[in-house]
């Protein structure tokens, strides 16, 4: 997943020139926190901040949550935590290492050095061990700073979910048997898994663990995650091809072994999430908060006191508008902020069922910019895109680079971007265009000193 696709990426270590954004305190979520030289969000994001679709009645997002809450109807459903949290949660209780590219803030949204938009869900599960909880799911809204396209917004949700087992003979044993039973529900359905090893070398245990034990957390979590996925699409599947799921290996630094899930769409293989067998640090971690908090809770009498510590579990993160696209046919993910009643509308609670019809397609409009850096690092494609997003918000479509080049005598660089405008619910005049078109030009000056060619 996305946390994954960042290694790969090549990362400048621009910043911001100077932006309007950063210069007093902001105001988020009624407090006030102050600004420095890492903050880089904008009114566009901060706007979507108190939205929370996830928990909009009707809203098909919280319609989603509400029907994989109901298939784990054991777990404990939560979804009001802040998106506010410390680079050190979102980040290095999960033994993310120091240099890891996520951190840049040409990836990750910063109020300040020390506050941040969390980029995953995965940022709570310390405190949510920590509180004892053993089966638990958790929506929220998501941040991260990334290209434009149809099916990238920097604003997303996820639904985190976990299961916890005590390490014992006895917790195994049942682990086997709900094993079984899922495995027996999963052989009568329609689905085709692709599966691999739950252990490989390359996807090893992890030391602290039995093998055996660790073997069984794995193919549990892959049951679960199968049978939900039966679940949410095997009725698209059923008349036509069966439905084909592939599990494939994957890297994450807070689990081992990890994997990634895609489903067969419209011809194409789609990741919709990312899991693993939970490193054991942070059940460590977790298992420290709650003894000391329940050492304060504790009356004298007796210590509550849950062992996070001996405990093996699962996690996944999904993608909600990945799955949300698939399941309504919803062809572009700004439609998800839209409070136009012709999408509204057209979803009905606890339905998933619906497909989506386009009320219209308006006209798109596009733009060319090109322009010499400013510095021997190139402008960073994310900051671009933030820049236009806020901008011209959900008025574009999609950025495209188009071409770039070094001069071969002076060694400056010059890129040229595209950028096609689009409005889900109204066709935008030229004017308007041009106008919009105007203030992105000039704040790429203002900001970042590029030299329009
Ligand atoms: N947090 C990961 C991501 O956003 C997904 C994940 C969740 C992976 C839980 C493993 C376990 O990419």
């Amino acid at each position: 997943m996305h946390q994954l696709r960042l290694l790969q990426k090549c990362h400048g270590a621009y910043r911001r020139l100077s932006s309007s954004a950063n210069t007093g305190p902001l105001e988020i979520l009624g407090a006030h926190h102050p600004t420095d030289s890492f903050t880089n969000v904008g009114p566009s994001i901060l706007s979507k901040i108190p939205l929370r679709l996830h928990t909009q009645p009707g809203h098909p997002l919280s319609t989603l949550r509400s029907i994989i809450e109901s298939h784990f109807p054991t777990y404990s459903h939560l979804s009001s935590f802040s998106p506010l949290v410390t680079p050190f949660k979102n980040f290095d209780e999960l033994s993310f290492p120091k240099d890891h590219p996520g951190r840049s803030p040409t990836d990750s949204y910063y109020i300040n050095k020390n506050l941040m938009l969390r980029t995953h869900t995965s940022a709570h599960e310390v405190d949510v061990f920590g509180r004892g909880e053993d089966k638990w799911l958790l929506t929220a809204d998501v941040y991260r700073r990334d290209e434009i396209d149809a099916s990238h917004y920097p604003v997303f949700h996820q639904m985190e979910g976990a299961r916890l087992f005590s390490a014992d003979k006895a917790s195994m044993k049942e682990l086997e048997e709900d094993n079984e039973y899922l495995e027996r529900v999963l052989e009568k359905s329609n689905i085709i898994i692709e599966d691999i090893p739950h252990i490989s070398p390359s996807n090893p245990v992890q030391e602290t663990h039995d093998p055996v034990h660790a073997e069984l957390v794995a193919k549990n979590l892959k049951l679960s995650l199968n049978s939900l996925i039966l679940r949410l699409f095997g009725g698209a599947a059923s008349n036509a091809e069966p439905l084909r799921v592939r599990w494939i290996e994957a890297y994450f630094p807070f689990t081992s072994p990890s994997f990634e899930v895609e489903v067969f769409f419209r011809g194409k293989w789609l990741e919709i999430l990312g899991c693993g067998v939970v490193i054991q640090s942070t059940l460590d971690t977790a298992s420290m908060f709650y003894s000391c908090s329940s050492f304060f809770l504790s009356t004298g009498f007796y210590t509550l006191y849950i062992d996070v510590k001996n405990k093996i579990g699962w996690a996944f993160g999904l993608g909600l508008e990945r799955i949300a696209m698939i399941l309504y046919s919803i062809p572009d993910i700004r439609l998800f902020w839209s409070t136009d009643e012709r999408f509204l509308s057209q979803f009905k609670p606890g339905d998933i069922t619906t497909t989506f019809k386009a009320y219209s397609k308006f006209p798109s409009c596009f733009k060319d910019v090109s322009f010499w850096n400013a510095v021997a690092a190139p402008l960073h494609e994310n900051d671009f895109c933030d820049l236009v997003r806020d901008v011209a918000g959900d008025l574009v479509e999609d950025v495209k680079m188009i071409d770039s080049f070094v001069h071969p005598k002076t060694n400056r660089s010059s890129t040229c971007y595209r950028i096609n405008y689009r409005s889900m619910d109204r066709s935008l005049s030229n004017e308007e265009v041009n106008e919009l078109q105007k203030v992105v030009v000039a704040r790429l000056i203002d900001e970042f000193r590029v030299e329009i060619r």
